[in-house]
């Protein structure tokens, strides 16, 4: 193919705006995949994403394109469209030259639409600006054309007005893909240089790394090196994705597609790396700003006996997604297990599902957290800080956009449902690091009967302190089995007491369904009561089963 005949592109749109329906009908209009009603969301190949209907791993899809007698060759890159996910956006935005924009010609411009503006802005892309859903009956296309001019300001005539699920006026926008994005700026003749923009692992043929080519030509039977490690592979397989793996020959600048070269660990193949030919080196390509986590949670096996499959796991879904965090950390409770940061909420959510349903591993996750930075001095007496209004945009006569700063502790958890509800689903959210700043912030222990439990000691708000000790000894209530004496519950800040719920003292008689006298199976009665006592743990003299700490840890 030649470069002139190429183009890059991603699609971008705030969450069911329609960007994966679109990419399906694209798919369909290039012969890429044929047209049946069991095609919907090619792209969405994880089962988490077809489960909730989202998108959350970008993917790449070449298609191939008959336009006035030429030939051209269309690199697709899928998107997510969750906040979380925005890491992904902007990787994904590294190998293209252009992006569609989707915009819901029912609910206008949202506060994705606005991030991912942004995002292609930034680098440089053209955009393209793609009103869909006009066969909505609410559609208005026009106030949407508005919106487009005055916030991004861009002519509303350049706006294509669709609708993906019927199929209306989609050629137009291969259309306008193939005027209006310039094909990628490469050097053939220079050596190779290829960036490594995303990777997957596959159990049986390891690292497969998706690379757009900047420069030169690699083919099967290469020798390669990775300007992150120095390590020299062999390829053994290249070739395009369409949307599944198709071996060809050779890959060519300006192409993206996947490469296989025997790397079988994690570290071997990082996100952003440039690989190069043997003894040509290169002058790496900018590669990418690590993704900073947001929300930290433990992460712990089940039963113990899991650690090391549980550990490899963990390992293979990280190579896929990068973004996540992991430090080894241990707890008195749950015993050996990890500390893994995350962009988001839903992004752990994701990855715990993941975690379930594509490795079999069943897991303890702690309630999230975010992170502090303590600093001892007099300045904790400066008051905290709640959210400050930034400033306000008016989109239109019906939407605003307003911008705050907000602690981040108060957004991660159900900041989004709530004002999705509070809105009837109306307003949308987006956010960025803002970096830290000052706020009362206080330590919360929570004692059982006077003694600290370790495993559940916080870090909460001054003025949240309350009702947090107050939901935490309740939970505690609930699952704490009773004793023969009474059990105090308390949440503490220092010797201040704020919270206090009380277990009353019970005896339970293991041999009180035993009528008359077999001993065998009294023995064996109260040889499991002594069993089940080994999985306790001893907080002073409060007897508290594992599961107790699970059901006060775990988030759902
Ligand atoms: P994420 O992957 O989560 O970002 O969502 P998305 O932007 O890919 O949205 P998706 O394509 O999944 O579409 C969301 C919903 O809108 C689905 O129920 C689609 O059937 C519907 N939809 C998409 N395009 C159209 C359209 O042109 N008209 C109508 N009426 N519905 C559409």
């Amino acid at each position: 193919f030649p470069v002139e005949n190429i183009r890059n592109f991603s699609i971008v749109a705030h969450v069911d705006h329609g960007k994966s329906t679109l990419a399906d009908r694209l798919l369909e209009l290039t012969g890429t995949i044929d047209k049946t009603e069991n095609n919907k969301q090619v792209l969405d190949k994880l089962q988490v994403e077809r489960e909730r209907g989202i998108t959350v791993k970008a993917q790449t899809a070449s298609l191939f394109y008959n336009c006035e007698g030429k030939q051209y060759l269309l690199n697709l890159i899928d998107t997510p469209g969750h906040v979380d996910f925005s890491y992904e956006v902007s990787r994904s935005l590294s190998a293209c030259q252009g992006v569609l924009l989707v915009v819901d010609a029912n609910e206008g411009i949202q506060a994705q639409t606005v991030a991912n503006f942004f995002l292609a802005f930034e680098a440089q892309l053209s955009v393209i600006p793609v009103i869909n859903k006009i066969d909505l009956k609410n559609a208005d296309p026009e106030r949407v054309e508005n919106q487009i001019e005055k916030v991004f300001d861009i002519p509303s005539d350049e706006c294509i007005k669709i609708s993906a699920k019927l199929g209306t006026n989609v050629e137009s926008v291969l259309q306008a893909v193939i005027e209006r994005i310039p094909p990628p700026k490469v050097h053939r003749k220079n050596p190779l240089r290829a960036l490594v923009f995303d990777s997957t692992f596959d159990q049986y043929r390891g690292v497969i790394a998706n690379v757009a080519l900047f420069d030169g030509v690699v083919s099967k039977g290469d020798k390669i090196v990775s300007a992150h490690t120095q390590k020299t592979y062999e390829v053994n397989e290249v070739g395009v994705l369409n949307p599944n793996e198709q071996p060809t020959h050779k890959l060519y600048a300006g192409q993206v597609g996947y490469l296989i070269a025997g790397m079988k660990n994690v570290i071997e193949a990082q996100i952003g790396d440039t690989l190069y030919l043997h003894k040509q080196p290169v002058e790496p390509l900018p590669g990418f700003k690590s993704a900073k986590p947001m929300v930290f949670a433990g992460m712990y096996p089940v039963d113990q006996s899991e650690y090391n499959n549980l550990k490899s796991a963990i390992e293979k879904l990280t190579l896929n997604d990068s973004s996540v965090t992991v430090h080894r950390d241990s707890s008195l409770a749950l015993g050996a297990g990890w500390r893994l940061g995350f962009l988001g909420l839903l992004h752990m959510e994701v990855f715990n599902q993941r975690l379930e349903q594509e490795y079999n591993a069943s897991v303890i996750l702690t309630t999230p957290t975010v992170p502090y930075k303590a600093v001892l001095s007099s300045s904790k007496l400066i008051k905290a800080r709640r959210a400050v209004q930034k400033n306000m945009i008016f989109i239109d006569q019906n939407r605003v956009m307003l911008k705050y700063l907000f602690p981040l502790n108060e957004i991660v958890v159900d900041f989004y449902d709530s004002l999705k509800s509070l809105s009837s689903g109306y307003a949308s959210f987006d956010y960025e690091d803002a970096g830290y700043q000052t706020a009362e912030l206080v330590k919360m222990d929570i004692l059982l009967n006077g003694n600290t439990v370790e495993e559940l000691v916080t870090v909460v708000h001054k003025d949240k302190a309350h009702s947090i000790g107050k939901a935490i000894c309740e939970r505690l209530k609930d699952s704490l089995p009773r004793q023969l004496f009474e059990i105090a519950i308390q949440a503490a800040i220092g010797s201040k007491i704020i919270a206090r719920e009380t277990v009353k003292a019970y005896r339970k008689n293991v041999l009180a369904k035993c009528y008359g006298g077999d001993i065998t199976r009294k023995m064996k009665l109260l040889k499991r009561q002594a069993e089940g006592k080994k999985k306790l743990r001893k907080i002073g003299n409060v007897e508290v089963p594992k599961d107790a700490f699970i059901k006060v840890l775990k988030t759902r």
